[in-house]
């Protein structure tokens, strides 16, 4: 007699999808997880970027996939076989461009994601975790990109990576046997290449798929926040789903299919008219074979790291070490997981809070945007100065949030989202 599994669908599905879901749960995990995953009826403009960073994910695994087919993990033959690739490769320069376009957007989406969250409190109770998650995959896309912005072997790569291993080096007493160990070499060299080439296409891809996982299970235990920072699960109605909650699907996925459309259109902008995007998505120094004997004119990192890059030059050395300057900018990362902890406002969405963080935030903003440009710039003139006050504003952002979000006014948030029948 056939027993009847209870992941089995209460509508009982037949057929080849019956076989499988009395074997796994697939129509049950479906239904959990989108069709019955009950989302605010509220989602606006930047609620797409979620989706549109896991579309970005999988297209970087796919294009990385095609890479690695015809790429070579050696200091002697990496730069010709990009340029292989480039040239001869059928569709090669697509699969390229759509790799490297592909990392400059992954960060343009994450950067706008993580901002919705800012205005709208999805780091508050009971979304830590979640959050804490988005932070660790936030630190793992940095050494993703870095070390595959190496892989090619151009001049940029190599200074590139002189330049950010040796920042390890400048730690007191393991410096030095740190920095050798991180190399695998006394120099960067074919043995690093090798390293980055290896945590580039395996490790972190691997503990990227996997944080991201657990960002959206975290997602779904709590379930999502909205533009108004009201718990939508507070209102149910008879049938015990949230009365402001429509289904995840039709409804969400049919929108995001809008928003992946929209940057559809703009990426293939990019990857067809300006993959290199003027030189800042790929530096034209990096259209030059690696050469350990002559440094590139100015070396500067790709434009996402800038920000962070002019925090670590906004520290002067002292006595011939940059470990202040390393401190800070780690410091600028590690504030990101205390965030949660930080804002003490009574209210989550930026709609009900009052004008102190509102001008705060403003005033984050600009300054990281300045601190992206100092970053990029040679540290001379205007921009070393520029660089150490918006260090100090980006700072005084999260350090002084425990204390001017309490000050602040706010508004009375509505029992139910607005906009609602
Ligand atoms: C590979 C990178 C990432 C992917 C694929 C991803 C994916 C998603 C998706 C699909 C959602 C639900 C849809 C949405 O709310 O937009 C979401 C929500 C969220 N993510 Fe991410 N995420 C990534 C990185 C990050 C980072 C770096 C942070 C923060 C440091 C973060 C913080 C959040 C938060 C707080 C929410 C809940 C938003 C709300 O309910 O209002 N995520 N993420």
């Amino acid at each position: 007699m056939a027993a009847t599994p209870d992941t089995a669908d209460p509508v009982k599905s037949t057929g080849l999808l019956g076989w499988i879901d009395q074997r796994f749960p697939l129509t049950k995990l479906w239904r959990e997880q989108v069709s019955e995953y009950y989302a605010p009826k509220n989602f606006n403009f930047w609620y797409y970027f979620g989706s549109i960073a896991l579309l970005v994910l999988v297209n970087q695994i796919v294009t990385g996939i095609f890479l690695t087919m015809n790429y070579k993990p050696s200091a002697a033959e990496a730069f010709s076989s990009v340029e292989y690739i480039m040239r001869d490769v059928d569709w090669g320069w697509l699969i390229r461009y759509m790799h490297s376009t592909g990392a400059s957007a992954f960060f343009i989406v994450v950067y706008l994601h993580m901002f919705r969250a800012l205005i709208y409190g999805s780091h508050r109770r009971p979304r830590e975790l979640l959050w804490i998650f988005g932070c660790v995959i936030f630190v793992l896309l940095m050494a993703e990109a870095f070390m595959g912005y190496v892989l090619p072997w151009g001049n940029m790569s190599f200074w590139g990576a002189q330049v950010i291993t040796s920042l390890f080096g400048s730690l007191p007493v393991i410096g030095g046997p740190l920095l050798e160990w991180i190399r695998g070499d006394f120099v960067i060299a074919d043995a690093t290449l090798n390293r980055f080439f290896a945590l580039h296409v395996v490790a972190l891809p691997f503990a990227l798929v996997f944080l991201v996982a657990a960002h959206l299970m975290a997602l779904h235990e709590v379930g999502s926040n909205n533009p108004d920072g009201i718990e939508i699960k507070k209102t149910k109605g008879a049938d015990g789903h949230p009365l402001d909650g429509i289904p995840f699907h039709p409804y969400y996925t049919v929108k995001d299919i809008m928003g992946v459309a929209g940057f559809l259109l703009v990426f293939c902008g990019v990857i067809f008219f300006a993959p290199t995007f003027g030189g800042v998505f790929l530096e034209p120094a990096n259209f030059e074979p690696a050469n350990p004997l002559q440094t590139p004119p100015h070396i500067a990192p790709v434009w996402y790291f800038t920000p962070y890059y002019a925090m670590l030059r906004a520290v002067p050395s002292f006595a011939g070490t940059q470990i202040w300057g390393v401190l800070v900018m780690g410091a600028a990362i590690v504030v990101l997981f205390f965030l949660p902890w930080l804002d003490r406002s009574p209210v989550k969405s930026i709609r009900y809070r009052g004008p102190i963080f509102k001008v705060a935030l403003a005033i984050f903003v600009v300054a990281f945007l300045v601190l992206g440009i100092c970053g990029m710039k040679p540290p001379s003139g205007i921009y070393p100065m520029l660089a150490k006050w918006c260090t100090a504003l980006y700072f005084a952002f999260f350090l002084l949030m425990p204390w001017y979000s309490r000050l602040d006014s706010t508004k009375p948030v509505p029992e139910r989202v607005t906009g609602h029948a």
